[in-house]
């Protein structure tokens, strides 16, 4: 079974998985049988991630290894039919098709979006599905262009936790957050997708032009009908939310022609504005940047869920490896 994203999985598998990680955080990770092996290929940096597949094989009893692809291990070259006399030294049909999904039982793989690229290069999560593609192994999508499948699983197990009744009594205010360069739109791609099928209240808010990906809103509507709105005031969409997930994403014209956005400053979760929200619990996938995106005094405040977000990784990674490792 290979997550490329959680549209992948029936809710039956999506629930199975939330229902498994939540057992792991009361009981513990049991062990799946022996000899087992996991790979991570980071083409881009990680903490929480790259942490959660490691700890999480452990706990299972298998053996991980990440490797920095080009930084350790030859940077990978992912076009069919390329010329390879740039700075790429292997093909990834070579590496994996030929070599790691022979002695690995499953590979996750982390490449962002190269924003250095127009929007629509990106779509394709061209790397991603090189490596799904070129492999014999389950393949895990450990952030890609589009989604960020396991931050999603993590997120749904920390609303689950503290969202009592039924999802739609809670509204969930997913809000476009300042920071100083563009970031990928994974994180708020998932997490909307996630949320909106969960059968949460969403509340979209961003400024005109930082629109999510089409395909994704089509299909967050078609989860949410009515329970999903879209704001572009941040104060109005987060009135009255129990929850306040901020992230920051590049707007579709900031892709290869990044664009001033210092006029955006004033799109920070600070006291004033969680105070909008009830209670406003925040969540953060992180890394964030402090007193930038977030004050120090909400992240670091009551109503702040962002270390049960993050611990919660390594659960949602178990519960994935698990089943992956020993359907
Ligand atoms: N949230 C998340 O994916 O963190 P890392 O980038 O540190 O892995």
């Amino acid at each position: 079974m290979s997550i490329l994203t959680l549209e992948d999985l029936t809710d039956s598998e999506l629930n199975h998985l939330l229902d498994l990680a939540a057992r792991f955080g009361r009981e513990g990770i049991p062990a799946v049988r022996g000899g087992r092996f996991v790979c991570g290929l980071f083409f881009n940096p990680s903490l929480r991630t790259r942490t959660s597949l490691e700890v999480a094989s452990v706990s299972l009893g298998a053996h991980c290894t990440t490797h920095d692809v080009g930084a350790g291990v030859w940077k990978l070259e992912t076009r069919d039919g390329a010329v390879m006399d740039g700075d790429k030294a292997e093909h990834v049909r070579d590496a994996v098709e030929k070599f790691l999904s022979g002695v690995y039982d499953c590979i996750g793989v982390r490449a962002f979006a190269d924003l250095s690229l127009p929007y629509g290069t990106n779509l394709h999560d061209t790397v991603l599905r090189a490596v799904a593609t070129a492999s014999h192994v389950p393949v895990i999508n450990l952030e890609s262009a589009l989604f960020h499948p396991m931050q999603a699983l993590a997120d749904l197990l920390v609303l689950k936790n503290h969202c009592e009744g039924e999802p739609s009594d809670h509204t969930v205010a997913l809000t476009w957050a300042y920071h100083p360069r563009a970031l990928p739109m994974a994180v708020a791609n998932s997490a909307l997708l996630a949320f909106t099928r969960a059968g949460y209240r969403v509340n979209l808010v961003h400024p005109e032009g930082f629109d999510l990906d089409a395909e994704v809103m089509r299909v967050a509507r078609e989860h949410a009908g009515d329970r999903l709105a879209v704001h572009h005031d941040m104060n109005d969409g987060l009135r009255g939310a129990q929850v306040i997930y901020a992230k920051s994403w590049g707007a579709r014209s900031e892709y290869a022609a990044p664009v001033a956005r210092d006029h955006l400053k004033g799109w920070i979760v600070d006291k004033r504005r969680q105070e909008l929200g009830n209670p406003g619990a925040f969540m953060h996938c992180l890394p964030v940047r402090r007193n930038v995106v977030v004050t120090d005094d909400v992240i670091d405040g009551p109503h702040s869920w962002v270390a049960e977000q993050a611990r919660s990784r390594v659960l949602a990674q178990a519960a994935v490896l698990h089943e992956v490792l020993e359907p």
